[in-house]
């Protein structure tokens, strides 16, 4: 989300932001179950060089399981204990489980209708979802190998402190963080270095605005219909149309769209 709802939401004080994202969750997740919609995945998705090998069932989602893929690039899944902050509708855990060798994946999300239709999409012994703050997280010190986030930071009213602190306390020494998402460069400069000032080494950055954009050109969305129930020109921004002023400004270089790998100093 971007463009106008983000410029929105900045002048909303933080304790009612949050709040007012795990409403538009809810409510977006609520529709999605009402028309019994295929949605499995709310990244902008991207394009990619590689040939990803996906089952045939999850072709039609090839954009969405690409940008995890990119995302995942130079981190060791296999064997791991892989925590997802900011999961959605769970198929980023999917991905996981069925396309890496991870031990044990568990997704969070702030929004509990979310994690409602993940449980109900994805019945799998090591794949486990619970309703949670990404800032506030209810589990022991070290308790990940990996932590993975995607495009859900930039509504976080405290990125640079508690969720930067929440990442830190989680990961075990010398584990991972692969981190993406959408944001105007100064807010990405603040927090990496905050995760650098905090013990962890940047091991990879990469803008890939280009392929998003790629993406976007060949995901056709009608906004007329159902789910969508917000004003098409809001609707636009939110889901990144190739008209809207979020695509725009994605195109200008004011949003770029950034992968990053972190480690945590041992
Ligand atoms: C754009 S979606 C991306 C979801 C998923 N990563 C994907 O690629 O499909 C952003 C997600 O972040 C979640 N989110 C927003 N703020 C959060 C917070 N403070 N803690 C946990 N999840 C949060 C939202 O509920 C939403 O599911």
């Amino acid at each position: 989300m971007a463009g106008i709802l983000t410029k929105i939401v900045s002048m909303v004080p933080p304790v009612l932001k949050k709040k007012l994202r795990r409403f538009v969750y809810n409510r977006y997740a609520n529709i999605i179950v009402k028309h019994n919609s295929k949605v499995r995945f709310m990244n902008l998705g991207c394009t990619s060089t590689e040939k990803l090998a996906l089952l045939d069932k999850d072709e039609p989602y090839r954009f969405h399981f690409q940008m995890y893929n990119e995302l995942l690039k130079g981190v060791d899944v296999n064997g791991k204990n892989v925590l997802e902050a900011g999961c959605g509708f769970g198929s980023g855990g999917y991905f996981l489980v069925n396309y890496y060798k991870p031990d044990i994946v568990t997704g969070i999300d702030l929004s509990d209708k979310n994690i409602v239709r993940c449980k109900k999409l994805y019945d799998f012994p090591n794949l486990k979802f619970f309703r949670m703050d990404a800032e506030d997280m209810e589990f022991e010190n070290e308790s990940f190998d990996v932590i993975v986030n995607l495009e859900s930071s930039h509504g976080y009213p405290a990125r640079d402190t508690k969720f930067c602190n929440e990442v830190i306390r989680l990961l075990k020494p010398g584990g991972y963080f692969a981190y993406g998402d959408l944001l105007v460069e100064s807010d990405f400069k603040s927090f990496a270095d905050a995760l650098i000032n905090a013990g962890m080494a940047k091991i990879s950055e990469r803008d890939i605005t280009e392929s998003v954009l790629s993406a976007r050109q060949e995901i056709l969305l009608d906004l007329n219909k159902k789910p969508f129930w917000m004003p098409v020109s809001i609707a636009k921004d939110f889901m990144v149309t190739t008209d809207s002023n979020t695509y725009k400004s994605m195109a200008d270089g004011k949003f770029p769209f950034k992968l990053f790998v972190f480690r945590k100093r041992g």
